[in-house]
């Protein structure tokens, strides 16, 4: 599949939003954190597919495909079975779904650590299949390597710390990390390898705040947080937790809706109409022309 197919707007139900304009690029991204200071925080959605991507898109400074599609699209129980095939197909999506901010696609676990050379042909094939401006990839200081490899041969490279959950194997869970001592150094010094490496930018994941304070500090590169602190540059969520259509979510999460309730209900306003045969009426019926 190729970003080269733009939307159809006559075949598509959805109309674009916005007007085509030009789009953000990383390093404007970039530069919005000015000796250490984003004056205006950096905002950061999930989007999988190309109507989701417009909807975000007037709201966002950058669409993140995220490998969580595995969960909250294939209904997998973790990031480790998504294959560079789907996130190639959600990407390309996005990118034909937006006008406006920078799309970034998710590495997905396997296609990356094993090599540099393996983490640039991954990189080269999602940047080329779907238009992104950048990939993100996972892990710390034994990722440093890679993500110089990619980003000096011109692949923007976001980096992802703290809590990892492609390595969720090893982690044994979602929990929170940072709360040793050790841990935090651990995680600051990853982040500081990452941020040297040449990421344009980080996510930091479920770390206890004071963890996401010292990196955000100490590192030139923008720190988008998600279940760290406000005091991150940007912030990013899973739009469907954000939204409301799990019932479970994590304690990071603030619920803006509730689409599961809303669909629900409205799901069965239709059954019910429909066995009482009061839908279609005539208005949503063709008849002969006469
Ligand atoms: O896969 C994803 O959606 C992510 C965000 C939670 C940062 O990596």
């Amino acid at each position: 599949m190729s970003t080269t197919f733009t939307l159809d707007t006559s075949t598509s139900r959805a109309n674009p939003t916005p007007a085509p304009m030009k789009r953000l690029t990383v390093p404007a991204i970039q530069s919005r954190k000015v000796d250490g200071v984003t004056a205006q925080p950096l905002v950061m959605l999930t989007a999988y597919t190309a109507r989701m991507a417009q909807l975000l898109d007037p709201h966002c400074d950058m669409l993140l495909v995220g490998d969580s599609l595995g969960q909250v699209i294939y209904g997998l129980p973790s990031t480790v079975p998504v294959s560079l095939e789907m996130m190639c197909a959600h990407g390309a999506a996005v990118v034909r779904g937006s006008y406006h901010s920078v799309v970034i696609v998710d590495m997905p676990f396997g296609s990356y650590e094993g090599s540099p050379e393996q983490a640039f042909a991954s990189a080269a094939r999602i940047l080329k299949e779907t238009g992104a401006a950048g990939v993100k990839l996972e892990g710390g200081e034994a990722m440093a390597e890679t993500i110089a490899f990619l980003t000096r041969r011109g692949i923007p490279v976001m980096g992802h710390v703290g809590l990892t959950p492609q390595a969720v194997n090893a982690l044994g869970g979602y929990g929170a990390r940072g709360r040793s001592a050790a841990e935090a150094d651990k995680i600051v010094n990853d982040a500081r390898a990452v941020a040297d490496a040449g990421a344009f930018a980080m996510v930091i994941e479920g770390v206890v705040e004071p963890i996401a304070i010292a990196i955000t500090e100490a590192v030139a590169c923008p720190t988008i947080g998600i279940g760290a602190s406000a005091r991150c540059d940007g912030q990013v969520l899973v739009t469907e937790d954000m939204l409301g259509l799990f019932e479970r979510v994590p304690r990071f999460v603030k619920r803006y809706a509730d689409l599961a309730g809303w669909i629900s209900e409205h799901a069965a306003s239709y059954a019910d109409e429909v066995r009482q045969r009061s839908f279609p009426t005539s208005e949503q019926t063709y008849q002969p022309k006469a």
